[in-house]
């Protein structure tokens, strides 16, 4: 889709569509009065008659409305006028763009940027408007023969703004929305392939491919081999039950001083998990294959990053393989020696997230990061305890988690904290090595970032559970690439204030 910023009147646009929002009950935006004006109460008659209320997700496609320049209206429900806020805007945006994409217009002018949404921007709205819209699009139909996509889609959105004042914060939006929307793309479909297409060196040859493209950015494949000199035993356990090999994948994007310290982001990157011998129940194990989601944010990520040319450090690193049952998998009671050296007790070689990751952290303590970010689809207790609205937050570093909150605020992709107090850290205690990989019923989410924490005393860590939030199920099932938008907004608040 190709987007583009105007300041301009309604009655002026010479377009397939435009696009008007309408508040409940029946009341039209400023940019719908004007359209009303100029094509003599013809909208306000179609209102009056009933024919659309205004309530959010409600739409009234109309053509050939006298006096103006474009083929259709589409009407848009916004809800309550005094209700719009974040939320509402992103759905009238998705709603508008899936409306108009059946509708056979190929190109069309949205006044939706124009609406007032508290305490946001023309940039905000703009970029939202660009993030919703590509979302709401968004379709996965590459291993589909027949791919029923619409015959007439939308192709150009032109988004109005309300000032030419706000054209040049408008025309930044654009740049940066255009690349999140691109980052969460990318790990959207690498979400979606399945697992016996989307391997751990399916993964390592996309970064590969990511790393040829920009040449800021340079991408490294460790093998199984570099990882045994590495002693990282804990990665290689799990690795062991499949016959995929493993892959240890670093993206560095160097935007930056080369003194300024980087800021690394670990994916969890399990391309398929079967639970290993600790196997799962049959229903829904398909969704496993999403278990590289981490994996695929920080690919997302890396992408956009190197796009919109940040001046700083940005590192990305990646374990990845299967989990699965077989004659060399983990046993539960299993001990393997960690990178750190810390012996682990597997306990259930169903918790094999934090048995890679944890030697992926101790990885990253080579680049002497100002700051670490781990992305994973961790636990199931996460998607208990949060559903699928908010990523759960954990870390050591008052200042990160905060920093990562708020962009969690501002993109939409929000996160919530949860404690990691060393009440819990009790728990993992085992019988018969340094730690147990599993902390019982009870806060599962925290013991397992109770397990990670031990492997980051030395770095300003936060960890991202995404269980909940990664994909949907159900009919809508699908990988969400979700949360490129936080991670993004954190780095650019970085830039932002210099630090
Ligand atoms: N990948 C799963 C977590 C998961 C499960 C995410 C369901 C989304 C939906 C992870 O590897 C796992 O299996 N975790 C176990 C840990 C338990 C054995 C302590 C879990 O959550 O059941
Ligand atoms: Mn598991
Ligand atoms: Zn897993």
């Amino acid at each position: 889709m190709e987007f583009s910023i105007k300041s301009g009147h309604p009655e002026k646009q010479r377009s397939a569509c435009i696009i008007i929002g309408i508040f409940e009950p029946r009341r039209l935006s400023a940019a719908g009065e004007q359209l009303d004006l100029i094509s003599e109460s013809w909208l306000s008659n179609l209102i009056r008659r009933g024919d659309i209320e205004g309530t959010a997700g409600q739409t009234l496609l109309l053509h050939n409305v006298p006096n103006t320049l474009c083929d259709r209206v589409l009407l848009v429900g916004c809800g309550k006028e005094r209700e719009f806020n974040d939320a509402a805007y992103r759905k009238a945006i998705a709603t508008a763009a899936k409306t108009v994409n059946e509708s056979g217009a190929m190109d069309a002018v949205s006044f939706l940027p124009e609406l007032t949404v508290k305490g946001r921007d023309a940039y905000w709205k703009v970029r939202q408007a660009i993030e919703a819209t590509q979302d709401a699009l968004y379709t996965f139909d590459e291993l589909k023969s027949d791919t029923g996509i619409e015959r007439r889609p939308l192709r150009k959105l032109v988004l109005s703004v309300t000032s030419r004042r706000d054209l040049p914060a408008a025309e930044q939006a654009l740049i940066d929305g255009n690349a999140i929307a691109g980052g969460v793309e990318i790990a959207r479909r690498l979400g979606n392939l399945p697992g016996n297409i989307c391997t751990p060196t399916y993964l390592a040859e996309q970064a590969i491919e990511l790393g040829k493209q920009h040449d800021k950015l340079t991408v490294k494949v460790l093998e199984q081999a570099d990882m045994e000199e590495l002693g990282m035993g804990s990665l290689l356990s799990v690795a062991k039950g499949s016959r995929e090999p493993a892959k240890f994948i670093t993206m560095e994007y160097n935007g930056g001083n080369s003194d300024s310290k980087p800021h690394v982001f670990v994916g969890k990157g399990i391309t398929f998990d079967s639970g290993g011998i600790s196997i799962k129940p049959s229903p829904a194990m398909d969704e496993m294959k999403f278990d590289m989601c981490g994996a695929a944010s920080v690919m997302g990520l890396m992408n956009t990053v190197t796009e919109l040319k940040l001046p700083i450090n940005v590192i990305g690193i990646i374990p990845s393989c299967e989990n699965m049952p077989d004659g060399l998998a983990n046993k539960p009671g299993d001990i393997v020696t960690s990178m750190a050296g810390l012996t682990i007790e597997v306990l259930n070689t169903d918790a094999e997230g934090r048995l890679i990751l944890c030697d992926a952290l101790t990885y990253s303590e080579r680049y002497n990061p100002a700051t670490v970010v781990d992305i994973a689809t961790l636990t199931g207790a996460c998607v208990i305890a949060l559903g699928a609205h908010a990523t759960g937050l954990l870390g050591n570093h008052r200042g990160l988690s905060n920093d990562l909150l708020n962009a969690g605020k501002y993109s939409g992709d929000r996160a919530w904290e949860m404690p990691l107090w060393d009440e819990y850290q009790d728990q993992l205690k085992s019988n018969f090595a340094d730690i147990a990989n599993i902390g019982g019923r009870e806060a599962g989410t925290i013991t397992a970032a109770c397990f990670l924490s031990r492997f980051t005393k030395k770095l300003n860590w936060v960890h991202l559970d995404i269980a909940g939030v990664a994909w949907k199920g159900g009919a809508e099932k699908g990988a969400t690439g979700r949360p490129v938008p936080m991670m993004t907004q954190y780095l650019l608040d970085k830039v932002a204030s210099g630090k």
